[in-house]
């Protein structure tokens, strides 16, 4: 029976542009649903922008711009910049949508009717210059209990306690620079130990990784703190119905956008169906979350505690991922080691970052890291020195005069092609488990056994003589048939070269199958798959890179 999914990546703020982090995350998803649809599967992948909260509000002040004007250009950017990386989402929506509206109302009227709000009062720092509520990360100041400067109103990155922003010493507005006031304001709040016990079973039910299931329990084995979900004005977001001047809080709204952008994909007259098909607890669709692992938290508690409210089931699996890491360090403007997607495209082009990423990932919440050299070594060195090269160097044996090469009758040595149609089986076990890196791993062994049989066979001295020109023209049509086979198994990471491909071959390459070889088969004339990258392309990544490490 075939499978159907639903994938989501997480929602970029629309506040700036998409960086490589977003883009590691969109490209580890894109490449599992293109192998679940080779597969078969009804898979739908689906994203949209987080489109409100302070930042964005304060962004868009900044500009001289309507909040409405910034997010629509943001989300233009934003698609445009994942489509050049071929992550190719069914539908990119905006949580800012009259489908989150409602489902976000929807929400809260369960959550009233179900008796899981608190009303209370509470102090928070407020910027007197601006007149505004100051979210955590707009303060600093010195921390509590290392004494460590110019820490945020939360946490400290250098003794790593939390806290709340009313300990910080001496703190500022990072807006003003001005020591904020204290005011006292009524919020509301999801009483989360009401659904202890739901979030207890989604977290240790296999939806999250075994090592992110025992760090939730350092919350799950205490009491839950409430959950505030609503801000004062001035906020963009969604005004919360029957009250003044409150709004509700972005990350209250923005899972809810996964539903909302499927109701949009749907379309107004297939909505409801289309919702209940996933979102019903009855549903046997599959609810995949890609997200990085700083918001495991949200995705593991917040968002099932309002699905279980709401009635809906819950997620099948977070899919957990780390970091990205540039030469073993977080990406920082400072070190010249932020590269926005738009840059790294035009630097390096999108498939050997595709093909790194992959090369990288395992399927784990360990940080992946991006070596600049690496990237372009890989690209040169695996994908047209190792793989493209089998199309390249069979093609010479099999030309004919209408200028299509073609394949021969028969094609030499059969147990070696059985042995790469076996081979696609351990290649799709790791993209199921999202083991990219051992899938290429696989890929790249196959090329390899490949290329080793051409060189020993040595095809252009067979050609050399009349009565052996068919031996080469055999070793050739494996060379293809290979290729074809590898170009099938390396379509869900490289989809542009996997399109190249299928019309080099004319054969489609869009399902997984083990067919025969390609005998008698009137090939495209060959033109380069793909083309190596200059040494320098590593270095226009980064322009600005200060030392290394250290
Ligand atoms: O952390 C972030 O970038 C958030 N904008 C992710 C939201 S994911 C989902 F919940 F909307
Ligand atoms: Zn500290």
């Amino acid at each position: 029976m075939s499978r159907t999914l639903l994938v989501t990546t997480a929602l970029p703020y629309a506040n700036g542009p998409l960086h490589l982090g977003h883009i590691l995350e969109g490209v580890l998803a894109d490449i599992w649903v293109r192998y679940q649809r080779t597969r078969g599967a009804d898979c739908l992948f689906l994203c949209a922008d987080d489109a409100h909260g302070t930042a964005i509000m304060l962004k868009a002040r900044e500009l001289g711009l309507e909040p409405t004007a910034l997010i629509d250009e943001v989300r233009r950017e934003h698609q445009e910049d994942f489509r050049s990386f071929e992550i190719d989402f069914d539908h990119y929506h905006t949580t800012h949508s009259e489908e989150n509206r409602r489902l976000v109302e929807t929400c809260y009227a369960r959550l009233r009717e179900g008796g899981y709000l608190r009303r209370r009062s509470i102090i928070q720092s407020y910027d007197e210059d601006l007149g505004l509520f100051l979210p955590d990360r707009y303060i600093r100041g010195r921390c509590p209990r290392c004494g460590a400067e110019g820490q945020y109103g939360d946490s400290c990155e250098v003794c790593g306690s939390s806290y709340e922003a009313g300990e910080l010493l001496d703190p500022v507005s990072v807006l003003t620079g001005r020591p904020p006031g204290r005011r006292a304001s009524e919020h509301l709040f999801v009483d989360l130990e009401s659904l202890a016990e739901p979030l207890r079973a989604f977290v240790h039910g296999g939806a999250v990784p075994q090592a992110v299931a025992h760090k939730l329990d350092e919350w799950l084995m205490g009491r839950l703190n409430d959950w505030d979900i609503t801000r004062d004005a001035p906020y963009f977001g969604f005004p919360v119905p029957g009250e003044t001047d409150k709004y509700f809080y972005v990350w209250l709204d923005a899972p809810l956008g996964y539903l909302a952008t499927l109701r949009a994909w749907a379309g107004a007259e297939r909505a409801e169906e289309i919702f209940a098909r996933y979102w019903h607890p009855d549903s046997d669709a599959e609810i995949h979350h890609v997200i990085g692992k700083d918001i495991i938290y949200f995705h593991a508690l917040f968002w099932p505690a309002l699905l279980t409210v709401a009635g809906w089931r819950l997620p099948t699996r977070l899919t957990t991922h780390g970091f990205l890491t540039v030469q073993g360090v977080k990406m920082s403007k400072s070190r010249g080691t932020f590269v926005t997607a738009r840059d790294a495209a035009a630097a390096v082009g999108a498939e050997a970052f595709r093909y790194y990423f992959a090369s990288r990932a395992r399927g784990g919440i360990e940080d992946l890291d991006l070596d600049p050299e690496q990237l372009v070594a890989r690209t040169n060195s695996d994908l047209v020195g190792k793989i493209v090269n089998i199309a390249a160097r069979s093609v010479p044996f099999l030309e004919t005069d209408d200028g299509h090469p073609r394949t021969a009758g028969t094609c030499a040595a059969p147990e070696l092609y059985a042995r790469i149609l076996a081979g696609g089986e351990e290649v799709a076990d790791a993209y199921e488990r999202q083991d990219f890196a051992s899938a290429v791993q696989s890929i790249l062994t196959l090329a390899d056994e490949t290329n080793t049989f051409i060189a020993q066979r040595q095809p252009w001295v067979l050609r050399q003589d009349p009565a052996r020109r068919d031996e080469a023209r055999a070793i050739a049509t494996l060379g293809i048939s290979v290729y074809r086979l590898l170009a099938l198994y390396l379509g869900p990471v490289l989809p542009g070269l996997r399109a190249r491909s299928e019309a080099f071959l004319g054969v489609p390459l869009d399902r997984w199958s083990a067919p025969p070889p390609l005998l008698n088969h009137r090939l495209n004339p060959y033109r380069p798959l793909l083309e190596r990258l200059p040494r320098q392309a590593a270095q226009g990544l980064f322009p600005n890179r200060g030392p290394a490490r250290g």
